[in-house]
């Protein structure tokens, strides 16, 4: 595996790639399996395969945790080195935004909602740094998690917007064997949080199963999640929200093909989300 820290080296190298079909996985690193799921996919998919590890300056808020954001670079490598990784693009702030950057990009109304109401400007740094990687990696197929089911969204309606010629590939949450989503913020609980942390996947769980038995009023629902999230009063509930999956907007019945039923929680200072979705995003 090459591991390359500047732009025009990681052209450079893709260059003399030139023909091949190129997947790009971007991360934040400190690896999970989660993320190991989106790179074993680009390897069935694709020729080279590309895992960028940048944790995002422009997507974190004044008050977030950009500097406490867990980050174990040797870890990192090693798990992408054994999985066959074929380059791993680190690059460092600078590099990416270097001084006098000022372009952004923002999808409107999609970025609002859901966590963009307590993140306002998450989505478009999440959005500009995509779009530079698309442009650097120019992959013909990236991948991302349903977990941050709302990015994917956003980055789907981007590509439309955009005309990108590039496939998104938003694949399965991975869940621990308590069923806890996988997310590198996970690190942050504490053993009592990480018990209050459970409620919102068996919350969604039993959400899930009264749909599957016909309930489709979307306020019984969500009551129903509420409910079991205010049974542990460690938890501080953002949103349990149930919207269309392809506008974010809320729904009143629930549309067994395109509904995104989310859900973020906050366990002391960590931000957690979850979700399941109806049909595909
Ligand atoms: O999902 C993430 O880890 C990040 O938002 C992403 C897509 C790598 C952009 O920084």
């Amino acid at each position: 595996m090459r591991i390359i820290k500047k732009i025009d080296d990681l052209k450079k190298e893709l260059f003399t790639l030139m023909g091949k079909k190129i997947g790009l996985i971007p991360t934040m690193g400190y690896i999970h399996e989660g993320h190991l799921s989106l790179i074993e996919q680009s390897i069935r998919e694709n020729d080279i395969n590309v895992v960028s590890i940048f944790v995002n300056p422009s997507q974190f808020g004044p008050n977030e945790d950009f500097n406490a954001y867990p980050r174990d670079m040797e870890r990192d490598s090693k798990l992408l080195e054994e999985r066959r990784v074929d380059i791993l693009f680190s690059p460092d702030s600078g590099e990416m935004y270097p001084e006098n950057f000022s372009t952004f990009v923002e999808v409107e109304k999609l970025s609002k909602v859901l966590c963009g109401r307590s993140r306002p400007i998450h989505f478009r740094g999440v959005c500009t740094v995509v779009l530079k990687l698309f442009n650097i990696v120019k992959p013909e197929n990236v991948y991302f998690g349903a977990k941050d089911a709302q990015q994917a969204v956003i980055i789907k309606r981007m590509k439309e917007d955009l005309n990108l010629d590039i496939s998104i590939k938003v694949m399965p949450i991975v869940r621990d064997e308590d069923g806890l989503a996988l997310s590198s913020r996970n690190k942050y609980l504490s053993k009592e949080e990480r018990e209050a942390a459970l409620l919102m996947p068996e919350a969604l769980k039993e959400a899930n199963m009264l749909i599957n038995n016909g309930l489709f009023e979307a306020n019984k629902i969500r009551e129903k999640i509420v409910r079991e999230l205010k049974k542990n009063k460690c938890i501080k509930i953002d949103y349990v929200e149930i919207v269309n999956l392809k506008t974010l907007e809320s729904l009143d019945k629930i549309d067994n093909n395109n509904t995104l039923v989310a859900v973020a929680i906050k366990l002391g200072e960590t931000r957690l989300i979850d979700n399941f979705i109806l049909g595909e995003i």
